[in-house]
């Protein structure tokens, strides 16, 4: 089967890496792809909001399956505009990713069918903002942009001026954009995160293996949100607590998409926090996570390629995962100024230095005279899979110590 993969980063990376060791792949191909990805699959130099295109691309060159890494094409509308042109398409509709591009119509969806999350209210004006906070009492407070911000449009207010601040910002000076025209005021949690994702087709699910993001920029969780610096799966969960996942997120979510009449065949991902009442689903994501798909890749021994079509067919029921031994630590190396203003066009030495036991995935990188050079915020993710995560983490940080290029930075605490 001849396969087209949408997106440039780390995470699509990983997804071609195992996806090209499919026995039932023909061709692999991405759009746009990146320098990395194409020593893997053919990139035709296609833009990735370029629907006409892809979909002509498909026709021409017979693709059995679309694999959507990014939300951004999902939340434009993708998978509709394929599933139209009768292409089998991994990833939901344009209406199942606003569960990821609206926190309004996510917490909704949450509440009216019965998942765990933070308590909240919207607020649809700046004026009405400002009044709600004036009346709150209790801080810190979270308040989240409504729409699609990069991983950047929440904030954890300590007191009335930070949450006024965030209110200045989102909705007056629009700093995202439309996507501050809402927001919403959440309740704040406390306790560990971890990130659940499962493929979906519409009727049955498939849980990935639970993995754990490290999202903050420096050691010990200090700095600024950042899009992942690193992540390690699988994370230990109690049987009660993956019960609960299963029954009450999970489950509830299929339920729910089908009684809501969101069509959705891909991945969702919950954001879930282990709180002393419970836990909660923070957000919703309608694609993998990055960067922990670069953590949960090397662990599938089952072939992904007829789970991610079984999926998109709906023929989900009775599939099954095989998972190696073991686990996986994925450390995302950035460059200096990530998260604000990442420096670029910075040579990159040592790649051919990391043991072949060690995979490196290129989140932003370019070629230049034939030779790799950073091209973005997150450049690398290096990966190892070992017998435990103590031993993956030895790998990742020693291979790590062989990469360099002006500014690197990364944590040094990722799975511990
Ligand atoms: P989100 O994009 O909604 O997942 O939020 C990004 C990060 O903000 C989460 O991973 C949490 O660390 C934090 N966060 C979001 N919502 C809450 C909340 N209600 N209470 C505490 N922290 C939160
Ligand atoms: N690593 C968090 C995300 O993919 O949204």
């Amino acid at each position: 089967m001849n396969v087209l993969l949408i997106g440039s980063g780390g995470r699509e990376h990983a997804l071609a890496w195992k996806l090209a060791q499919s026995p039932e792949l023909g061709q692999l191909y991405a759009v746009p792809g990146s320098a990395a990805i194409s020593e893997l699959a053919g990139c035709p130099g296609l833009e990735q909001d370029d629907f006409d295109g892809i979909c002509a691309f498909c026709a021409q060159k017979d693709i059995g399956l679309v694999v959507v890494g990014p939300e951004a094409p999902l939340a434009k509308g993708l998978a509709d505009r394929l599933t139209a042109g009768n292409i089998k398409v991994f990833g939901p509709s344009q209406r199942g990713a606003m569960l990821e591009a609206s926190k309004q119509f996510a917490k909704e969806f949450m509440n009216k069918h019965s998942i765990p999350t933070a308590a909240f209210t919207v607020l649809y004006s700046a004026e009405f903002a400002r009044e709600k906070i004036k009346a709150n009492k209790k801080y810190p407070v979270v308040i989240k942009a409504d729409g699609l911000a990069a991983g950047k449009g929440v904030r954890i207010c300590r007191d009335e001026a930070e949450a006024l601040a965030a209110v200045s910002d989102f909705m007056v000076d629009r700093i995202f954009g439309f996507s501050g025209s809402k927001v919403v005021l959440e309740e704040f949690l406390t306790g560990r995160e971890a990130s659940v994702m499962a493929l979906v087709d519409g009727h049955d699910f498939l849980m990935l293996p639970v993995s754990r993001d490290h999202k903050r920029l420096l050691d010990a969780d200090a700095g600024p949100n950042t899009g992942g610096m690193g992540a390690v799966c699988p994370v230990a969960v109690s049987a009660a607590d993956m019960e609960t996942i299963k029954k009450e997120v999970l489950q509830r979510f299929v339920n729910g998409a089908k009684k809501s009449r969101i069509p959705f065949r891909g991945v969702i991902y919950a954001g879930i926090m282990f709180t002393a009442e419970g836990l909660k689903v923070l957000e919703f994501n309608v694609r993998f996570g990055d960067p922990e798909t670069q953590a949960i890749m090397p662990l599938l021994k089952s072939d992904l390629l007829p789970l991610l079509h079984a999926c998109a067919c709906g023929e989900l029921a009775g599939k099954t995962l095989e998972l190696y031994d073991g686990a996986c630590v994925s450390l995302v190396l950035a460059s200096a100024g990530y998260p604000e203003n990442p420096e670029k066009g910075k040579a990159i030495t040592g790649l051919e230095a990391v043991p072949g036991d060690v995979t490196v995935f290129h989140a932003g990188t370019v070629l230049r005279d034939g030779a790799y050079v950073s091209n973005g915020g997150r450049v690398l993710t290096v990966t190892a899979l070992a017998p435990d995560p103590a031993r993956a983490r030895a790998r990742v940080y020693e291979a790590a110590k062989k990469i360099s290029f002006e500014g690197m930075q990364y944590r040094k605490d990722i799975g511990v």
